[in-house]
Formats: structure tokens, sequence, C-alpha cells
């Protein structure tokens, strides 16, 4: 059988680096004969671009395959066959491990294969469990930037753009160094392809995206090395289509001056900066091997309020972490005081398998991390509902992305990143609108288009 006509699913999980993949695995597939597909139901290839930062969001997978294989039982019976693909973070760090616990799998390959997609279901045509998960991150890079012009047909007004991946910070509770490898920047000629490519495809705000985006060190093809600063001045510059740009997700070891300029100097650059710490203790601190104190990141934070006052800060927090006593707990409630946060992250301690800090004796019970986590959550909560007030009778850019629940309704985002609901006609979709705001909730704003 040929691969025309076929019909592919593909089911992110995780980050924003996710959501790139599956959108590129889809371009890959489309360039194959296969159409995108809404639902698992009707399709011939179902892909699980799966996430392994904590145990939650792993274990969701074997229960998605669980009822896949049901889906590929069911239609064999009527002689359709389905291809069951786990791509992404979990593929990366069980490899075929997968096959063993789920032999219903046909396909295993992790974030730096995707595309040899094409190559890789010839191969599963052949042979009964196909598995690659190698790193040479540069070929992928390369192959992507050759695909781009052709292959970005329309990503709406608002795209991701990946200049960097992979991390070496080693933090002893994440597995990201060991599921995307170690930190690679993607050069810059290939950043500004792919940037032209999504001008001419009318996108007007871009993402860049990395693991440790502000790490990137990319070099150009005079050997040139570029900071994620020089970026966004060259894209502000070279680029006046990208009315917004915005990048995730920094470490607070490479937040430089450059990049502090940028939000200074560039009104396209958004005033949002996430920018996670993890714990306010400097004990918990060392033990996440985090590189940094509590009063290093104050002072950047200060710092980043200086170079641009209006700026909306985000985080991300972990509860639990072995060792963590009443008083570490109480340094952290002590830093988002402090730093008072626009939105942040929170997440309970999960030990994952192959970290350092899984191996400690001294975990945290699980009920002293819930306690922790709903105490931390309900003062970020009371902070974000005081910062999306705060907007109330202003008036603001919303670029227009989705539809509402209710009819007449879309939804969009503020310089802030706030969701911001407003009536529109369906037409406006994709469009800047000038928006008052005039209620504010915890999760969102709204208000009347001028
Ligand atoms: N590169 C980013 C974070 C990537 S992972 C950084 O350095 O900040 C996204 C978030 O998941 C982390 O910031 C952390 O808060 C959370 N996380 C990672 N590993 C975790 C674990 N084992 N348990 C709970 N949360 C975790
Ligand atoms: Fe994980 Fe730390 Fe790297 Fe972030 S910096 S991806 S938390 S190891
Ligand atoms: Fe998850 Fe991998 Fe992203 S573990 S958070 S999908 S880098």
């Amino acid at each position: 059988m040929t691969d025309q006509n076929r019909k592919a699913f593909i089911k992110s999980y995780g980050c924003q680096m996710n959501v790139y993949d599956a959108e590129r695995m889809g371009e890959a597939l489309n360039a194959e004969g296969y159409d995108l597909s809404d639902s698992p139901e009707d399709a011939d290839l179902v892909i699980l671009n799966t996430c392994h930062i904590r145990e939650k969001a792993s274990e969701k997978v074997y229960s998605e395959l669980g009822r896949l294989k049901k889906q590929k039982e069911a239609g064999k019976e009527k002689g359709k066959e389905l291809k069951i693909a786990v791509a992404g973070c979990v593929a990366q760090a069980e490899g075929k491990e997968i096959i063993a616990r789920q032999p219903a799998v046909d396909m295993v390959f992790g974030p730096q294969s995707y595309h040899k997609l094409p190559e890789l279901l010839k191969q599963s045509n052949n042979t009964k469990h196909v598995v690659d998960t190698e790193f040479p991150v540069e070929d992928k890079f390369a192959a992507l930037t050759k695909r781009a012009p052709k292959a970005i047909k329309q990503r709406g007004k608002t795209a991701f753009l990946t200049v960097q991946e992979g991390c070496d910070k080693f933090c002893t509770f994440c597995v990201v160094p060991y599921t995307r490898g170690a930190e690679f920047s993607r050069p810059f000629e290939q950043i500004m392809s792919e940037a032209e490519a999504l001008a001419n495809a009318e996108v007007i705000e871009v993402t860049l995206l990395g693991q440790n985006v502000n790490a990137y060190h990319g070099l150009d093809k005079n050997g040139k090395e570029w900071g994620l600063g020089d970026l966004l001045f060259h894209l502000a510059e070279t680029r006046p289509e990208f009315k917004r740009l915005r990048y995730t997700t920094s470490h607070p070891r490479d937040m430089d001056q450059r990049l502090l300029d940028a939000h200074r100097d560039i009104p396209e650059v958004m005033p949002y900066l996430h920018l996670p710490i993890q714990s306010g203790s400097n004990t918990i601190l060392k033990a996440m091997n985090r590189q940094h104190e509590r009063d290093d990141y104050l002072r950047l934070m200060d710092k980043i309020r200086d170079a641009q006052p209006d700026i909306a800060l985000s985080g991300d927090f972990i509860v639990g972490f072995p060792g963590e006593t009443d008083q570490d707990f109480e340094d952290t409630m002590d830093i988002i005081r402090r730093v008072t946060y626009a939105q942040a992250y929170s997440f309970k301690y999960s030990p994952r398998p192959g970290t350092p800090a899984a191996d400690k004796a001294t975990q945290v019970p699980e009920d002293v991390k819930s306690q922790r986590l709903t105490e931390l959550q309900a003062l970020l909560n009371e902070q974000q509902i005081q910062f999306n007030r705060s907007k109330i009778g202003q008036e603001m850019d919303v670029l227009l992305e989705r539809f509402g629940k209710k009819e007449g309704q879309l939804v969009g985002r503020s310089p802030w990143l706030q969701a911001v609901y407003v009536d529109a006609a369906p037409e406006q979709m994709g469009q800047m609108v000038r928006v008052k705001i005039t209620t504010a909730g915890a999760n969102s704003i709204s208000g009347d288009i001028i």
C-alpha cells in the first residue's frame, strides 16, 4: 500500500518544544502524502509526542497506548492497519522498553530523529519494530531548514522558532539533559532563513524557543558568535513584519546585559519574562545544582525591572525537593512575596529515574508536598489576580488567536501574555486589535475593542 491519502494524528504532551516538533513532523508527513487528522479514531498513523518531565506526564502515555492497542485490534478485524509511534522525551528515555511494555507499538523515535520520519516509516513497513534514539541534532536542524520555505504555508499569525535545544546544566531533579541531549545552538543563518519563511507566511508574533534559550550562542558563517539579545536586535531590525518577539525558557545564569538591553530598547520585545528559580532556599538551590543563590536572582529581577519597569515576571517552582524543610519552603514563599509574579507554574517534586535527586534518602512525604503546593499556589494565585486587576481601565494591543467558548467571542494575548476575551467578528481572527480592559479574573482579562 502507498502512503497516499493516509491520515495521521499527532498528540503532543509537555513543553512548547514538543509543540514545535509536532508541527514539523506534521509537515514531514504532509510531504509524504499524509493528511493530518484531528482525532485518532480514523487515523492510519498515530504519533504520541511524549513528555518525561514528571511521572504523571510519563504514565499518561501508557494509558493512551492501551487505548490505541484496542483500536488497532478492532481495526485489524476490518482489514485496517493502524501504525502506533511513540516520539519525544519518553521515547528517548525508555527506547525499546516501551515496546516491551506495550508490544502494539510499531515505532519509537527520540526528539532528534523526527526529520527522518519518512525513512523510519518505510523501515517500519518491512520490520516489526523500529527504534531510533540517536543524537545527531545538527542533522535535524539542517533537514528542517531545507524543508522550511516549502513546508511553512500557514502557521497562523503566531509561530514558534527553535533556536536552541538541549541542556548542559544537569539540575539534579531534571531529565532534560538526558532526553534532549547536550546544549546545541542552531547556526545563525538557519534561524534567519526560517524567520524569512515565517515572515512570508504572514506570521506577526514569533517566540524563540530553547530549553535554555538565553544560553543561545550560535555561530554565523563567518564564525562570529551571536547571543539571544543579538538575535532579538537583528530580528527587530531586519524583520519589521514581526510586531511581537518573545522567547522561552530562560535560566538565571544566562541572563546577560545584551538581553536586558533588548527589553529596554526594542518595543517589539514583549514585556514578559519567564525565569524559573525553582526554590528560594540557598540550601535547596545548591542541592538542585542550580549554581546561583537567591540573592543573585533577586538582584537580576531588580535589573530587569530597571531595564523594563512594565515587565510581567513568571517562574517555575518545585516544592518538596528531597531534604526541603519548613524553613526552606518559607524561603520560597519569601522569594515569591519579594518578586511578585504576574503568573507562574508550580509542581510537586517528582523523582525521575536516573537523576541524582531521585536516589536521595531524604524524600519529602507526599502529604507534605501537597500541603506546601496548595499554600504556594494560593499565594501565586493572589499575585496573578492582582496583576490582572492592575490592567483594568488600560488600553492595550491584543493579538486575536482563537475562538472563545461563547459565540461571537475571540481570545487573544496581551503584551504580558494574559488571555484576553473580547466580543469580535470571526474575520478579526489573526488581527491585532486595540482593547480597553474592563474586567479581570485569575486566569484571564476581558474588555472591549476600541
Ligand atoms: N529549562 C527550564 C525548565 C525545563 S522543565 C529551566 O531550567 O528552568 C520545566 C519545569 O518543570 C522546570 O522548570 C521545573 O520547575 C519542572 N520540573 C522539572 N523536573 C521536575 C521534577 N523532577 N519534578 C517536578 N518538577 C520538575
Ligand atoms: Fe532541566 Fe535544569 Fe536544564 Fe532547565 S536548566 S532543562 S531544569 S537541567
Ligand atoms: Fe517534557 Fe521533554 Fe519538554 S521532558 S518538558 S517534552 S523537553
